[in-house]
């Protein structure tokens, strides 16, 4: 297993590209299944969660295809037994996506529970519910939703208990082809949706409103491609990706430049950064942050978009552990996500749980590098933020579940000046 050395106090400076979005990608790549077309996407970035969902569309008939620089061509003619088995989606939640796609195209699938991130329950209750809406007949046994749409799936109105983000666009992707209108409200409302309408509205989908709770979709018969010389679409830039080396960018009192990323994307996380006494310079297709001196202490709520990211929590954690004062981080999305603190603490950061959703943090002068673990995809970028900030030397173990998210970030960090080394665990 490998692990990262990583030596601190070394402000970073410079611009850092930005992958494609993970979360969009994912979802995109589900609703690939839609069409009998072959198409072509761009900026697919290399991360471990792709490389699962890749595996999983080639299980069910699709052949994939790999062109090189970040462009996978796929072509989803004839599809296999529509089975997603458990070994495929237990990694990773994003595969359950499949389901909705492979009973619009086959009428019927058997796809496993999904796992992924160790930061809550989790369930998927509103995807069943909206698919049952829209004519499904669903039966959970064994670990595995059975579903079958022995009428097809028909359009429905569809009023969702809570913002999905992952809900809004499974239900997205079965509306596309249902017969007659769908309208989803209360839908989440992130980019990463509007990404995948705009991939679907390419392949001949009807979708209004996308980017807003009300999402309108009149079912179409089929999906097709349009001819193309290179790919029908480039998935959008990754603001949560953006985001961590920004906040890395000031926590060590560097000047970072994300290159190829909307500001408007991240325009809860940036105001959050200039209360933090950053400089932030916000553009349509970069964004700088630059800070001196101490961060002043920032409190923050997560939220659905277009509130302060999840994903983002703990990368902001870190930046607050070296503030001139104390803060608050209410994690107001998943049930269990402050897994970070412990190990933060390792760092000689200050950081108490009032409850399972509620951090007060107490700024200190200076972290001490440590050894450390990453728990999951997001939090074990606020390891790296406390080691690039931190006095000597650190080691992060257990980086697979960076993989899963961050691409070629060894490359990058060393791109932004850091002194860091990727290496085998000894
Ligand atoms: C997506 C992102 C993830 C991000 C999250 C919230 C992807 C691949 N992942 O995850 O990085 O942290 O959005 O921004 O895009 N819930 C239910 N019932 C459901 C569905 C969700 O109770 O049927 C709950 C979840 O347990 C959670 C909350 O709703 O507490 C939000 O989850 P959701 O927006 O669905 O997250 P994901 O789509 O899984």
């Amino acid at each position: 297993m490998d692990q990262l050395v990583i030596t601190g106090g070394v402000p970073l400076v410079g611009s850092v590209p930005i992958s494609g979005a993970k979360n969009s990608a994912l979802p995109i790549l589900a609703a690939s299944l839609l069409t009998e077309a072959p198409l072509t996407l761009g900026r697919v970035p290399s991360l471990q969660d792709v490389r699962t969902q890749l595996a999983l569309l080639a299980h069910l008939g699709v052949a994939v295809d790999h062109r090189g620089d970040e462009v996978v061509a796929l072509h989803a003619h004839t599809l296999a037994e529509p089975e997603a088995p458990y070994e495929l989606v237990r990694t990773m939640r994003a595969s359950f996506l499949v389901l909705g796609p492979l009973l619009a195209r086959r009428g019927r699938a058997r796809v496993s529970l999904p796992g992924g991130c160790a930061i809550g329950a989790r369930p998927v209750d509103q995807h069943l519910a909206g698919l049952k809406r829209l004519g499904a007949e669903l039966e959970v046994r064994g670990g595995y939703v059975e579903a079958t749409a022995p009428r097809g799936l028909q359009g429905a109105r569809l009023v969702m208990d809570q913002v999905t983000v992952g809900g809004t666009e499974h239900l997205l992707m079965a509306a596309v082809c249902a017969r007659g209108t769908t309208v989803l409200e209360n839908a989440a409302e992130e980019p990463e949706v509007v990404d995948l309408a705009a991939f679907l509205r390419t392949l001949g989908a009807k979708i209004d409103g996308e980017g807003t709770a009300r999402i309108e979709i009149e079912g179409v018969d089929a999906l097709s491609v349009p001819a193309a010389m290179g790919p029908v679409h480039c998935i959008m830039a990754d603001r949560i990706e953006a985001a961590s080396y920004l906040i890395a960018g000031a926590a060590t009192g560097g000047s970072v430049t994300a290159e190829g990323v909307d500001g408007a994307h991240l325009g809860a996380v940036l105001d959050k950064l200039e209360e933090a006494g950053a400089r932030v310079a916000r553009g349509r297709e970069h964004i700088t942050v630059a800070l001196e001196g101490s961060p002043r202490p920032v409190s923050l709520r997560t939220a659905p978009y277009p509130g302060f990211p999840t994903d983002v929590q703990a990368q902001f954690m870190a930046l607050d552990c070296l503030a001139t004062g104390v803060s608050r981080i209410r994690e107001t999305v998943f049930e269990n996500r402050f897994m970070h603190v412990p190990e933060l603490a390792r760092f000689g950061a200050q950081v108490s749980l009032e409850d399972a959703r509620s951090a007060v943090i107490t700024g200190v002068p200076k972290l001490v590098g440590a050894p450390v673990m990453a728990t999951d995809l997001r939090a074990s970028f606020s390891l790296v933020i406390a080691a690039l900030a931190a006095e000597g030397e650190t080691i992060i173990d257990r980086l697979y579940h960076m993989d899963r998210g961050y691409a070629a970030m060894t490359e990058k960090l060393l791109g932004l000046g850091a002194q860091v080394i990727r290496r085998r665990a000894p």
